[in-house]
């Protein structure tokens, strides 16, 4: 079986990832984390020395392996990854099942207010602007997001909860 989360920055991709892998006792993959691992810097310290198009590529070549060697794996993605080049399709072609963690500008917002400094795209969004940039950027996005096979509410849930409906949905 091999599942893949995708969903905006703050969703908690990863968390739930873990969450599920550990549930449904699959190996867990982190995109992000095994980008940085290949890179042996952080993605921010990484957009800011080379930009967003080298790490665009850097992404897909990765996800490319991961999907292409996995058979059985949680696999969670970066806010980005579905929105660029051929990654969906890839992803859709794979056999995968893919979950679209939703959440609303509110919680993503609250969320990720504390967190912006960790990630390159909204770290000079000051905190004011914040639900401004992300309703726009998830207007542009959720063309994306929304061909997943499932789509999956968050917002007010538990880890345990949306563990819970995603195991229900497979
Ligand atoms: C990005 C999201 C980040 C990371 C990179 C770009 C995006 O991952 O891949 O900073 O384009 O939304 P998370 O969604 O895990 O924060």
């Amino acid at each position: 079986m091999k599942i893949i989360l995708i969903g905006y920055m703050g969703s908690g991709k990863s968390t739930i990832g873990k969450s599920l892998a550990n549930k449904l006792n699959l190996p867990f993959v982190d995109l992000d984390d095994t980008i940085e691992r290949e890179i042996g810097v952080s993605i921010s310290d990484f957009f800011e020395t080379f930009g967003e198009l080298k790490f665009r590529r850097l992404e897909r070549q990765v996800l490319h392996k991961i999907i292409t060697e996995k058979e059985q794996m949680i696999l969670s993605t970066g806010g980005g990854t579905p929105c660029y080049g051929d990654n969906f399709m890839l992803m859709k072609s794979s056999n995968a099942k893919v979950f679209y963690l939703k959440a609303s500008i509110k919680t993503l917002a609250a969320r990720l207010i504390d967190e912006k400094n960790k990630r390159p795209l909204i770290r000079s969004i000051g905190k004011q602007n914040l639900p401004e940039f992300i309703g726009k950027h998830l207007f542009e996005r959720n063309n994306f997001y929304l061909q997943a096979d499932q789509i999956v509410e968050i917002d007010e849930k538990s880890v345990a909860e949306v563990t819970e409906r995603i195991t229900a949905l497979l």
